[in-house]
């Protein structure tokens, strides 16, 4: 195992390597993923989520559990956050119950990285704000990856709502540190100032055919409702016929791409239904996938821990 990183803070901080090693140890867990492999067997982890979530904080429980650790969830509504305890005090009252990994997703961009430097349990980042959300970005290459074979020389398309989306984030360092051209499509009020500033084989598009022009991923967004500071769209009924993914725009892209979409979908806004049924979507493989990328994810920070610990 190359992986030497205590914590999982973003793809940012991720080399080729340990994105390869983390895709090849889910590998492993995907094709054994019933058989009982308790190398956490002992050991605690705790979600922590700030933010609403069915499928990342569900996937990181069952993975923990896959792995023999006992799994605690905390939620924002029924934490002391409640009573004004501040997001470092319940961390380190984690840290004294002996939590060995905290999984964090929260709404402040930064919040993991911030909390990280001030404990000695391993941080996995669950998606901070409109930062990254570094666990999604690997599961997506490991459910492209296992589609397509590699990623070298692909053309992902990514388009939606890339202002507001650490999914875009994560996936626009890691598609390309592993070879993909990665294509930002979203209108201007939802793009970023410098687009290609955001990764290494980024351009940017301002309308969804010519960015769907010969792709073989084609990746679609939601609208982050929740992180809107004022009106960005004229209407959902027009950011659908202009940005929403269904068969006629989709024939842009080739006869064999994937649709792929991070979830939650807003059905008929951003992605028709018949797309998102269709048999072209993997969607739900990008679930599936979750389990085992979440359980390579946890077996190493823990492990590098320990590792880090015995050298001190
Ligand atoms: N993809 C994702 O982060 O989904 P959830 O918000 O349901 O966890």
């Amino acid at each position: 195992m190359a992986w030497t990183h205590r914590h999982l803070l973003g793809i940012a901080e991720l080399s080729r390597e340990d994105i390869l090693d983390v895709l090849d140890g889910a590998e492993r867990w995907f094709d054994m993923k019933r058989v009982d492999a308790r190398v956490l067997h002992g050991r605690t982890i705790v979600n922590v989520f700030f933010e609403s979530s069915t499928r990342t904080r569900t996937s990181f429980e069952v993975a923990g559990k896959r792995l023999g650790a006992d799994v605690v969830n905390i939620a924002l509504q029924t934490s002391s956050v409640t009573k004004g305890e501040t997001l470092l005090d319940t961390v380190r009252n984690l840290e004294a119950l002996r939590a060995d990994a905290l999984v964090l997703r929260h709404a402040a961009s930064g919040a993991p990285h911030f909390v990280a430097s001030s404990t000695r349990t391993s941080i996995v980042n669950a998606g901070d704000g409109a930062h990254e959300h570094p666990t999604q970005a690997l599961l997506d290459a490991f459910t492209i990856r296992r589609r397509k074979g590699g990623l070298e020389g692909l053309v992902v398309t990514i388009c939606g709502d890339v202002l507001h989306s650490r999914v875009a984030r994560s996936n626009a360092l890691l598609l390309g540190a592993l070879g993909a051209e990665v294509r930002l499509c979203a209108p201007r009020t939802l793009m970023p100032r410098q687009p290609e500033a955001l990764g290494p084989t980024v351009r940017a598009f301002e309308k969804i055919e010519p960015a769907l022009e010969g792709a073989d991923v084609v990746m679609m967004l939601r609208i982050q409702t929740e992180r809107l500071a004022g009106a960005t769209i004229a209407s959902t009924r027009e950011y659908a016929r202009t940005f929403g993914l269904n068969t006629r725009v989709l024939a842009y892209a080739k006869p064999d791409a994937i649709v792929m979409h991070p979830g939650p979908i807003n059905r008929g806004v951003e992605i028709d239904p018949r797309v998102a049924d269709g048999r072209q979507s993997v969607i739900l493989d990008q679930v599936e996938a979750g389990v085992a990328v979440r359980m390579a994810v946890l077996e190493r920070v823990i492990m590098a821990a320990d590792a880090e610990r015995a050298r001190a």
